[in-house]
């Protein structure tokens, strides 16, 4: 069976392309979706890519993924720095977390150094805009294939 990746995308990314340009590129979120589709399929992964408002709604989905998909791609967007909520379900799931950031954090106000995510993720992109996605897909696949201990 082909593995099954979530990829979920938090508060206000959908206004991806018009949002802050110059920190998050001029691609939409339906083009990102369109990138991860198809690195997806040319790494022999499916993707389950969605993208909320609502943080019970991303949790929800979180929940629902135990079992069902062999990973997971956040972008947590601003609960990234504030949700002790969705760390628990991301370590809940028992899943592989792969954090992911269009733009350098780091590089921005202090108030986004803090990640409640990192802590339980296998591990943190940020500030290579939609290339990250595709890496971190990439790295799932490289996982998926090593014999499990
Ligand atoms: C973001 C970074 C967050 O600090 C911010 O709140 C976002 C997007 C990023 O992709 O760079 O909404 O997660």
């Amino acid at each position: 069976m082909t593995p099954r990746i979530l990829v979920l995308n938090g508060p206000n990314l959908n206004l991806l392309g018009t949002r802050e340009p110059d920190q998050y590129g001029q691609e939409t979120l339906a083009d990102l979706a369109q990138g991860c589709a198809d690195c997806a399929h040319a790494l022999g992964l499916e993707i389950e890519f969605r993208q909320t408002n609502h943080e019970g709604e991303l949790i929800d989905w979180t929940h629902a993924a135990r079992g069902r998909c062999a990973g997971i791609l956040i972008n947590p967007g601003a609960w990234t720095h504030t949700s002790v909520a969705i760390r628990d379900a991301l370590a809940a799931s028992e899943l592989p977390v792969i954090e992911v950031h269009l733009s350098n954090v780091h590089k921005r106000e202090p108030f986004r150094h803090l990640s409640f995510v990192s802590s339980i993720a296998v591990g943190v992109i940020c500030g290579l805009g939609s290339h990250g996605y595709r890496l971190a897909l990439t790295h799932f696949a490289q996982l998926l294939k090593e014999p499990r201990g």
